[in-house]
């Protein structure tokens, strides 16, 4: 299958349809990632804190694939980062892993509360891309005022930043920024799996795959309201790595290439937006806001 993919700022490839394994049982997750693989998928998403990075090696080392067409991401939690610190929690992943190197790490949030501690994180990526244990470093997370004291304090620009993203969150001006910067986006959540509020409130949630406009489009271009969603997102150069524990899903979120969105249901897409964000505020984020669910040390 011939799949799209971006070029990155330091020249990499890295497929735009990507498989991702958030909230994958670890007892599940080397079968999904078995079928993921089977199906066509060459990119998978995971981090230290799905606590399932040796499930995701072991289905890479076991499906017969040669490492270098498969792209391994994973994502070092808040409370590795420091001068020093992340190169240690990086041998931790690499060791889970079972892989001699991946090719894209990110930083999973920034702390904005104690910012520092994020850039020592990111020199020691900078130091493992020259090591060559790492392909690519990129972040997540990131707001356009975090990326810049990033970019002030250190030499190289994230070749990725991946933030939750969807129709009703297109995140167009982080977006513009990106590309003045050349930093690619990946999309999280992309079908909008995050839990989504209105003013209805939270015994309400919003379910994008619900959405009227997106449900006439499926029925009219004969693809599911998911397929339409991550086409969308495909054509606004965003790169995707949607999560599902079922086959015919798996299947079915890459199978969107045979077809086109008009510029006009493009537009129509657009306008789905309501700058709505499921996940915490990144500005909000301090090194103790989430339970830390990491693997045993
Ligand atoms: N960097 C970050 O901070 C961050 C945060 C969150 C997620 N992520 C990454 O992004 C990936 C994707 O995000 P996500 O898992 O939150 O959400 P998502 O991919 O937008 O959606 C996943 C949900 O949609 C369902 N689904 C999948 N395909 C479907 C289809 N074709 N039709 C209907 N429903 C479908 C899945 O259910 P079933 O599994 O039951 O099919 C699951 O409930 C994660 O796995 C992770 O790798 C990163």
């Amino acid at each position: 299958m011939n799949q799209p993919e971006l070029l990155l700022n330091n020249g990499l490839r890295m497929p735009q349809l990507g498989f991702g394994v958030f909230q994958i049982a670890a007892q599940d997750c080397a079968g999904v990632v078995k079928t993921a693989l089977e199906a066509g998928y060459r990119l998978v998403d995971t981090a230290q804190t799905y606590c399932n990075e040796r499930e995701v090696g072991r289905a890479i080392r076991e499906s017969g694939l040669a490492r270098e067409d498969i792209w391994v991401t994973t994502k070092i939690w808040v409370t590795e980062y420091g001068r020093g610190k992340t190169h240690k929690s990086l041998d931790a992943s690499l060791e889970r892993l079972g892989l001699e190197y991946v090719d894209m790490v990110l930083l999973h949030f920034p702390v904005p509360s104690v910012f520092e501690r994020t850039i020592g994180a990111w020199q020691d990526l900078e130091e493992e891309l020259t090591d060559g244990r790492v392909r690519a470093i990129g972040v997540c997370n990131f707001h356009t005022h975090h990326l810049e004291r990033l970019m002030e304090a250190c030499t190289i620009v994230p070749a990725v930043n991946q933030v939750e993203l969807h129709p009703y969150l297109s995140q167009q001006p982080l977006m513009d920024f990106h590309r003045k910067h050349g930093i690619a986006t990946q999309a999280w959540s992309p079908l909008g799996a995050v839990m989504l509020y209105d003013a209805a409130g939270v015994d309400k949630p919003v379910h994008l795959l619900e959405d009227r406009t997106i449900c006439a489009l499926a029925q009219r271009y004969g693809k599911s309201p998911a397929q339409i969603v991550l086409r969308w997102h495909v054509q606004r150069g965003v790169a995707v790595i949607p999560k599902s524990v079922h086959a015919e899903r798996i299947r079915q979120n890459l199978d969107i290439l045979d077809f086109a969105l008009s510029d006009r249901d493009m537009e129509l897409m657009n306008g789905l937006n309501r700058n709505m964000r499921g996940a915490l505020d990144p500005d909000d984020v301090r090194v103790d806001t989430y339970a830390t669910r990491m693997y045993e040390q």
